[in-house]
């Protein structure tokens, strides 16, 4: 099913597409993510638009789809660096994996992951990677780890949903 899945960049174009996967995120996995359903179903469509055009500065901050032909964003993951500020700019940050259910399980969040890894280290330049995770989430942990990743710190309470406590792993990639 993974046939004729392009690994790229999101683009102006692909705004509906990223909205509609990021409805799907927030909808299905609420302890997963930081922002929330509620939160996203508020804000106007040019609030959307102008946080998704933040998102548009490729190879420093961007969103990485999996998209299908048709166009439909069937995975995701975010990236962000700051090739600005001297004394942080050897670190970057990736955040908000995800795949759709029908997608899972076929390695498309390893493609994902795998492209974002080679983008900071072979285009960006990061020296070290940072990403944070659920301690309940372990599909994504062992996929973390197994790319590298390990274990910094621990967020306690790092999100707080309803009167329920999230804590997160803190895990960071050396890329040389
Ligand atoms: C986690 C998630 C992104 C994995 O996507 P995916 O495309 O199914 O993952 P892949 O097929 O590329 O699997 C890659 C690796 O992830 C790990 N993994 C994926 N699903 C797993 C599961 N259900 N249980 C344990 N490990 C799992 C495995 O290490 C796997 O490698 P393997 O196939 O060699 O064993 C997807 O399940 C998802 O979107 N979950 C909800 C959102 C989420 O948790 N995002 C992460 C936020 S930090």
């Amino acid at each position: 099913m993974q046939s004729g899945i392009t690994i790229r960049p999101l683009e102006d174009a692909d705004f509906t597409g990223f909205l509609e996967i990021q409805r799907v995120a927030l909808a299905s996995s609420p302890d997963v993510f930081g922002s929330d359903y509620e939160w996203f179903n508020s804000i106007s469509i040019l609030s959307k638009e102008q946080r998704y055009e933040k998102y548009l500065n490729y190879p420093y901050t961007f969103l990485l789809g999996a998209v299908r032909e048709d166009g439909t964003v069937v995975g995701m993951v975010g990236f962000s660096s700051d090739p600005v500020l001297s004394k942080t700019r050897h670190k970057c940050r990736t955040w908000g994996l995800f795949v759709i259910d029908e997608y899972r399980g076929q390695g498309v969040a390893k493609r994902l992951l795998e492209s974002i890894l080679e983008t900071a280290r072979d285009i960006v330049g990061c020296e070290q990677i940072v990403l944070s995770v659920s301690t309940r989430n372990e599909a994504s942990y062992q996929l973390y780890l197994r790319n590298g990743f390990n274990v910094y710190g621990t967020e306690v309470h790092a999100m707080k949903i309803g009167d329920e406590y999230v804590d997160e792993y803190l895990m960071v990639k050396f890329l040389r």
